[in-house]
């Protein structure tokens, strides 16, 4: 009931969105549409122990055995290893505890959380929320064939991105990530903004093949209904876009990009 009156929300969202945007144009690093009220949300939790607000501070002397992969400051260099500079707190925490009941399955990240105390997750989850992502930039190749021929893979993301499938199949993911990727903190709906493609696409290949992470209670099926009927193809757009996506507000001003281009020559 409450995924078909969000879905509902997505849909309204997107047509508000269609008036406003004007078709899209050539950049490669693709700029956010103005952000609009967010999708109404339900607050996910995984584990029910008792923590408090997460301390960044005591969140990034934990966080130092992470940095192998992820990065120190939450930007992993590796698109293998996700991004978690700029992630939720409430999110972060929430995957920990799935990684550590393996209601999400990944063995590797099963070792680093099967140590970590509720209270630890969210002063990791406090830490990497207080770094800032640094986004990629999108794939401005052009589509070679298909139905979708003639476009560039980040124009058919942003298409899907802002306004899904016309055929109603996928819903807008603006309507629940924001227009910049941003989610939701409090409900524990992730940033997508600026994550890595290849982390991205995989996340939505497990999804569309039916994964959902969290059991009972905890699963959230949002995701897999989300995705079910991508393409392969479209999956890449969306997981391009989603690379270059950051918001206009963090990006340099024009002001700054000239003068470290002057100090560079
Ligand atoms: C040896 C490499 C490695 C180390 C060290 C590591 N991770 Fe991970 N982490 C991964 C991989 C690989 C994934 C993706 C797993 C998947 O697809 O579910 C991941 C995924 C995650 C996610 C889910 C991100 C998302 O967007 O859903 C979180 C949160 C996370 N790690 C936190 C941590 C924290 C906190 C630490 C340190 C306590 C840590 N990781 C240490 C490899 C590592
Ligand atoms: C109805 C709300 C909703 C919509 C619409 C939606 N998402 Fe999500 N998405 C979520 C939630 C909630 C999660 C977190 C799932 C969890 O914690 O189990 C999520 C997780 C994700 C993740 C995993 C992020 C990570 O760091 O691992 C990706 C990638 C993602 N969504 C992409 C998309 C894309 C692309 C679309 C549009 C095609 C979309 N979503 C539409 C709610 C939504």
């Amino acid at each position: 009931m409450k995924f078909t009156r969000i879905l509902g929300v997505a849909a309204a969202l997107a047509a508000a969105v269609a008036v406003a945007q004007e078709p899209a144009t050539e950049p490669a690093t693709v700029t956010a549409a103005p952000e609009a009220a967010p999708a109404p949300t339900e607050t996910l939790e995984a584990d029910n122990a008792v923590a408090h607000r997460g301390d960044a501070q005591a969140g990034a002397g934990k966080a130092a055995v992470c940095a192998a992969c992820h990065g120190m400051d939450g930007n992993s260099a590796d698109p293998q290893y996700p991004k978690l500079a700029g992630q939720h707190e409430r999110y972060i925490a929430r995957q920990l505890a799935l990684y550590k009941s393996m209601e999400r399955d990944n063995a590797i990240m099963l070792g680093f959380a099967a140590t970590l105390s509720a209270q630890d997750m969210r002063d990791l989850g406090a830490y990497f929320a207080s770094q800032k992502v640094v986004a990629g930039v999108a794939d401005d190749s052009v589509i070679a064939e298909g139905p979708n021929a003639g476009m560039k893979f980040y124009q058919l993301g942003e298409r899907l991105y802002r306004f899904g499938k016309a055929d109603g199949s996928v819903p807008s993911c603006a309507a629940c990530h924001g227009p910049a990727g941003a989610g939701n903190p409090g409900s524990a709906w992730p940033n997508l903004a600026g994550q890595h493609a290849g982390y991205t696409a995989n996340a939505l290949t497990a999804f569309r093949n039916g994964t959902v992470w969290g059991k009972g209670n905890n699963a959230n099926a949002i995701m897999a209904g989300v995705a079910g009927s991508l393409t392969d193809e479209e999956i890449q757009a969306l997981a391009t876009y989603i690379e270059g996506l950051h918001n206009a507000a963090d990006a340099p001003s024009a002001e700054a990009l000239a003068a470290a281009a002057n100090a560079e020559g």
